[in-house]
């Protein structure tokens, strides 16, 4: 095709106002949040790109998919288009619906871990880390050593480190019951990983007989990534990557509030029976009857038809381009972000681009306010907010200050990315005047949702 233009590949059926509210409205707004972006009312928000999760638009198939949902309470219709979805592209043999993806992890870390385990991923999301370390277990993050070089490019920079691998398992005989990948890894700037990598991590793991997990949240942008990078994969469909990307593995945890192209969703897919036993036990007692997990059927049936509207190769161009797009824009403009750009979101590399602020004071905190306060738009802090408080209670600052621009799907059109780099570029030439702030209130764990933060210096922009 000669033509350039990014455009979507979908026409609008029905549209939902956003509003602008002046800056004095986000400045009050923001300091009645507690310099907290999660506790802002979202109608104050111009362009959420908080998160990719459970903010997507449905498709008119999925909506129809709804009016044929079956609510039985066991044994549904729907759940049965639902099974078949998921096994028809993961071809893993147990598959439990659950509400989202954290359900899915606390009922495998309670019936797989105990005190003292050890699971290795490439890098675990917040949920999985939580739910790990609730159990009782220790989870290691070892991806490669280019995952941690914000600025560096590597085509697979999600991978996990494989000698790290090796010698965990080695080391820890008896110690590790499963070992994670996720893709595309989230919390390392939404990298994909390679099918060489997931390939040769099944095969160490076969060999210390260790089942390997794939936190597949984001599956379909991962199997794309592979398609245009890795040698071999081109004139493969997404659907048939995908299923190759699973054929390495033996269970699977996913929130389908991301490639299940739904609001709400996820699974626990497993191929052992006896594990898959306990399993259902256990979500029978917290999720629901195991042919609906804490879902409706109708949840189930948008579901079963989003996971292959993921796989639409339209669909996955558009979407990881337009993505490109806003993360050249800011290249070319010298704002430091993660490079290469990841499949669902643009992560700004905030310690590159605040140097002036000490990681005790949290940049990427401090940007992520001055982006909602400039121009309505909300991010993500990925950073030692998130992060740096550890198990025992003593902080360390996070591995990298990132703020994550999440892409929700088929949500936000070109214009609304051109937006996007116009206020990014706008408060890039603010850098200067951004202060951090300091923690005045903040619960044990996954404090980044609650915590109440406080100008470190009297103001947020000097
Ligand atoms: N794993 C990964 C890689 C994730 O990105 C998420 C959620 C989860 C597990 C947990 O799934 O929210 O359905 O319980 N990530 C969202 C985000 C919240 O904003 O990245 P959940």
């Amino acid at each position: 095709m000669p033509f350039k233009t990014i455009i979507e590949p979908f026409r609008i059926k029905v549209v939902e106002p956003i509003r602008h509210i002046t800056h004095a409205e986000r400045e009050a707004a923001l300091k009645a949040a507690g310099y907290n972006l999660f506790l802002l009312k979202a109608e104050d928000v111009l362009i959420d790109l908080l998160t990719d999760s459970g903010t997507g638009a449905m498709s008119s198939e999925q909506w129809a998919g709804m009016m044929r949902g079956d609510e039985s309470y066991a044994g549904a219709r729907s759940f049965y288009r639902f099974r078949d979805a998921v096994q028809g592209i993961t071809g893993l043999k147990h598959i439990l619906p659950t509400h989202q993806g954290r359900a899915a992890e606390r009922i495998l870390c309670s019936v797989a871990l105990k005190t003292g385990d050890i699971v290795p991923n490439n890098t675990h999301f917040d949920t999985t880390r939580a739910n790990i370390e609730n159990a009782g277990a220790i989870a290691l993050d070892i991806p490669i050593a280019e995952g941690r070089q914000p600025q560096l490019r590597h085509p697979f920079k999600g991978n996990i480190d494989l000698e790290a691998l090796e010698r965990t398992l080695s080391e820890n005989k008896g110690r590790v019951p499963l070992a994670f990948i996720t893709v595309t890894n989230n919390s390392g700037g939404g990298q994909p990983v390679s099918m060489a990598n997931i390939r040769v991590a099944s095969e160490i793991c076969r060999r210390h007989k260790v089942p390997l997990f794939l936190d597949c949240c984001r599956f379909a942008e991962n199997a794309w990534f592979i398609k245009m990078r890795e040698e071999g994969y081109a004139d493969k469909s997404p659907l048939e990557i995908a299923q190759e990307m699973f054929s390495y593995v033996q269970g699977a945890t996913m929130s389908a509030k991301k490639d299940g192209m739904s609001n709400i969703g996820g699974f626990l897919a497993l191929n052992d029976d006896e594990l898959a036993d306990q399993a259902r036990n256990l979500e029978i007692l917290t999720e629901g009857f195991p042919t609906y997990g804490g879902l409706a059927g109708y949840d189930l049936e948008a579901l079963a038809v989003g996971f292959h509207e993921a796989l639409d190769e339209d669909y996955l161009r558009y979407r990881i381009r337009s993505v490109s797009y806003l993360g050249e824009k800011l290249t070319a403009a010298g704002i430091p972000i993660v490079q290469p750009p990841g499949g669902h979101a643009i992560y700004i590399d905030a310690k590159a681009m605040l140097p002036h602020i000490p990681q005790q004071e949290y940049p990427a905190w401090a940007l992520s306010l001055v982006l909602y306060l400039e121009g309505g738009v909300r991010s993500v802090e990925i950073g030692s907010v998130m992060f740096g408080m550890q198990p025992d209670g003593t902080e360390k600052p996070a591995a990298m200050e990132l703020v994550r621009l999440a892409f929700p799907r088929r949500v936000y059109t070109q214009s609304h990315v051109d937006y996007l780099a116009e206020v990014l570029l706008y408060v890039g030439d603010l850098r200067k005047r951004i202060r951090g702030l300091r923690i005045s209130e903040a619960p044990k764990v996954l404090r980044h949702f609650s915590a109440k933060l406080e100008p470190a210096h009297g103001k947020l922009l000097v």
